[in-house]
């Protein structure tokens, strides 16, 4: 058998925090298959990595329910969202979600995605630093999720708290603090309240919006249980925009530290689509996954047991130079780039193709209306997420 190299890979190291891309270059170079001290294999190596994505023996374990030392551990009892079960519950779940996900009907949003963008892009330009953060990349997706939902914007406010708790929450519980945990388990219940209750009032009056289509489903009687709904709604709702906003923090600073690239995208806006594949692989909003061995495996010769613990490094794939030639370069119109960003196989992201579209009508806006954007200075921070890469703030100004 193979002997594990010895590292000292530390994801808690600040340093790790503020650019974690020497740290992967490292690992795959000295140890593309390692086993950390706590028992999780890690995979930096794009082929492992994709590979992990398609094989079935790889998934998230039985059991519809959350048990009590699961990974991720709101609250005991509740359903599994569908993003942690196997098939064949994951199909029929992710199935019923899908159809309000085409690309046709997504592609619809568009003109409604502009006007948000515009009257965002209305109060930040010109206005002197800002936080880019809070007035655009949360705002922007969090709308767009909510209106698509069926969440009224009265309530936007209410949620959001217990939306970054949630967010936070998706870190392996090892990161948790007793207070933490109890502050999940809260924010799952009160999000379970407020979707209940929305929920019943969709079931007297049903509206136009992806919610009032999932409580149909239901009442046809082979769609989603009462649970299955809250939990749906929940995974929709933060997923929807937790992610999407890092895309657009996590893409400015990307192209503000490469001025080289965000002037070819000022000159054509139109490299928004292929811009938004790029950043995507260059700082992925999500770093990384996990995976339960479900039958006896083996990687680059290691031996892996069932149900040991895979984690799939994919921001270290998104720069594995077998696959993405000069791969820490930021390149606007790279060809090819079949990135991890949205996971591959049969969890791969149900809302890319929203995602897709928010991110290039931003960045296409951007450029047009602020072509002056630069960073207003002062310290960058991240928030204390190992799985989800994204900025506290991002001080910008937004010169026209
Ligand atoms: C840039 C933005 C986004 C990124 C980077 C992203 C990334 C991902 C990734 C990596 C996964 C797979 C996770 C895993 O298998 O462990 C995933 C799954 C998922 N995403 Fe996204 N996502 C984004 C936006 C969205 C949006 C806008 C929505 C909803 C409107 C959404 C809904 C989902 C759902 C429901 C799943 C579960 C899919 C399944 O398990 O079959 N995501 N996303």
């Amino acid at each position: 058998m193979k002997t594990m190299p010895v590292l000292d890979f530390d994801p808690l190291d600040p340093a790790y925090r503020a650019d974690p891309y020497p740290s992967y270059h490292r690992l795959r170079r000295e140890a593309p298959v390692y086993r950390t001290p706590r028992g999780h294999w890690l995979l930096s190596r794009y082929r492992e990595c994709a590979e992990v994505f398609r094989d079935r023996r790889f998934g998230h374990g039985s059991g519809r329910v959350l048990q009590e030392n699961s990974f991720r551990r709101p609250v005991e009892g509740r359903s599994k969202p569908f993003i942690l079960l196997d098939p064949p519950e994951h199909t029929r779940l992710r199935s019923l979600v899908n159809k309000a996900f085409t690309p046709r009907i997504v592609d619809r949003l568009a003109g409604r995605i502009q006007e948000v963008v515009d009257a965002l892009l209305d109060e930040v330009v010109g206005a002197g630093p800002v936080d880019f953060m809070a007035t655009f990349a949360h705002p922007l997706p969090v709308t767009v999720i909510s209106e698509l939902l069926g969440v009224p914007a009265a309530d936007r406010h209410l949620i959001k708290e217990l939306s970054h708790v949630v967010a936070r929450g998706v870190d392996p519980d090892f990161r948790h603090e007793p207070d933490q945990v109890r502050r999940r388990a809260e924010a799952f219940t009160a999000f379970d309240e407020y979707f209940r209750a929305l929920i019943a009032e969709r079931r007297d009056r049903p509206a136009a919006d992806l919610l009032s289509e999932l409580v149909a489903a239901r009442s046809e009687g082979e769609g989603l249980t009462e649970g299955e709904l809250l939990t749906t709604c929940i995974l929709l709702y933060v997923a929807g925009h937790e992610t999407t906003m890092d895309l657009l923090g996590n893409g400015v600073l990307a192209l503000m530290r490469n001025p080289g690239e965000w002037r070819r995208l000022r000159d054509d806006p139109g490299l928004a689509e292929s811009a938004v594949e790029e950043l995507l692989r260059y700082d992925p909003p999500t770093q990384m996954s996990r995976r339960t061995v479900l039958a006896d495996v083996e990687i680059d010769g290691y031996p892996i047991a069932e149900g040991e613990q895979v984690v799939i490094l994919r921001g270290a794939a998104n720069r594995d130079p077998e696959v993405f030639p000069d791969p820490d370069r930021l390149d606007l119109t790279r060809r090819d780039n079949r990135h991890l960003a949205f996971d591959g196989g049969i969890h791969f992201c149900v809302g890319a193709p929203l995602a897709r579209l928010e991110g290039r009508i931003a960045f296409a806006s951007l450029a047009r209306r602020a072509p002056g954007l630069t960073l207003a200075g002062g310290e960058l921070g991240y928030r204390d997420n190992l799985i989800i890469r994204g900025l506290a703030a991002l001080p910008v100004d937004a010169r026209s």
